[in-house]
């Protein structure tokens, strides 16, 4: 569980996160939903400590990251699987290499321990014989599932992952949500999805934070979204014609 108390941001004294608070349950995906521009991703190096706050403390299961040193700070962060917006996957290293990549770092795993670790995440993303492939030769897909595999090749206990499905049509979209939440109940991970996909609200939003110009202004479960009351969250959940479509059915 992480628990986020209180959190504001600035950027050369402009506000861009207002007090937030807000639980992230684990075992669940736990999803950030608002405009583009709302501060999801500011929000999120926050939380893993990209960025340092202006107020506020995050606990990760009641050890506050904030007051940490960058030493107790480092043991938070390999308990951290992200994965971040593009597949930030490294071109010149074939898939396999990308995938041992936090293990060639951090682990005192033998080469032959890695390499099977490598083989079991990229089992779990279903990927096959793709080992000694290129990022180049992969499809958008592909990469996001070789990014998934890397983001949890060290079993990590909180997962982030920022707008997971940009630049993906919308069945890969689903192939790579479903994966995402097949993973997190797997493993009992605490995961924290930003996201400005209403299908993916629908398909895994366990839990939904919705933030407008840095303010939380809703939390609820995707079963709850649609009759919230919220302006600013009608405006959103109702800019897809999918969730009017739902809507419309369910009345
Ligand atoms: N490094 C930065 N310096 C100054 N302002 C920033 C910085 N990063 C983001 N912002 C501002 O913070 C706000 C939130 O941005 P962001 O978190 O990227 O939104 P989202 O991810 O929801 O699209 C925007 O107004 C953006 O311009
Ligand atoms: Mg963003």
């Amino acid at each position: 569980m992480i628990q986020v108390d209180n959190l504001s941001k600035a950027f050369n004294n402009v506000t861009v996160l207002h007090d937030i608070s807000v639980t992230f349950e684990k075992g669940k995906t736990n999803l950030i939903i608002g405009r583009s521009g709302s501060g999801k991703t500011v929000f999120m190096k926050c939380l893993v400590g990209l960025h340092e706050v202006n107020a506020g403390n995050i606990l990760y299961d009641n050890r506050n990251f904030v007051k940490m040193d960058f030493r107790e700070r480092k043991q938070i962060r390999r308990e951290i699987g992200m994965l971040f917006q593009g597949s930030a996957l490294f071109d010149s290293l074939t898939v396999e290499e990308n995938v041992m990549f936090p293990l060639n770092m951090f682990s005192a795993m033998s080469p032959a321990e890695k390499r099977a670790r490598v083989n079991t995440c990229l089992n779990r993303v279903n990927l096959a014989d793709v080992n000694k492939l290129y990022p180049g030769e992969l499809s958008g897909g592909m990469k996001k599932r070789v990014a998934i595999a890397r983001a949890i090749v060290e079993n990590p206990r909180y997962l982030f992952c920022d707008e997971p499905n940009s630049g993906l049509d919308p069945m890969t979209s689903l192939v790579i949500d479903d994966l995402i939440s097949e993973i997190t109940h797997e493993y009992d991970i605490t995961t924290v999805i930003n996201t400005h996909d209403m299908n993916s609200v629908m398909e895994i939003g366990e839990k939904v934070i919705f933030i407008h110009e840095g303010n939380k202004e809703w939390e609820g479960t995707r079963e709850e979204i649609l009759d919230t009351g919220n302006k600013n969250l009608d405006d959103f959940v109702f800019a897809s014609n999918l969730a009017k479509k739902i809507k419309s059915l369910s009345r």
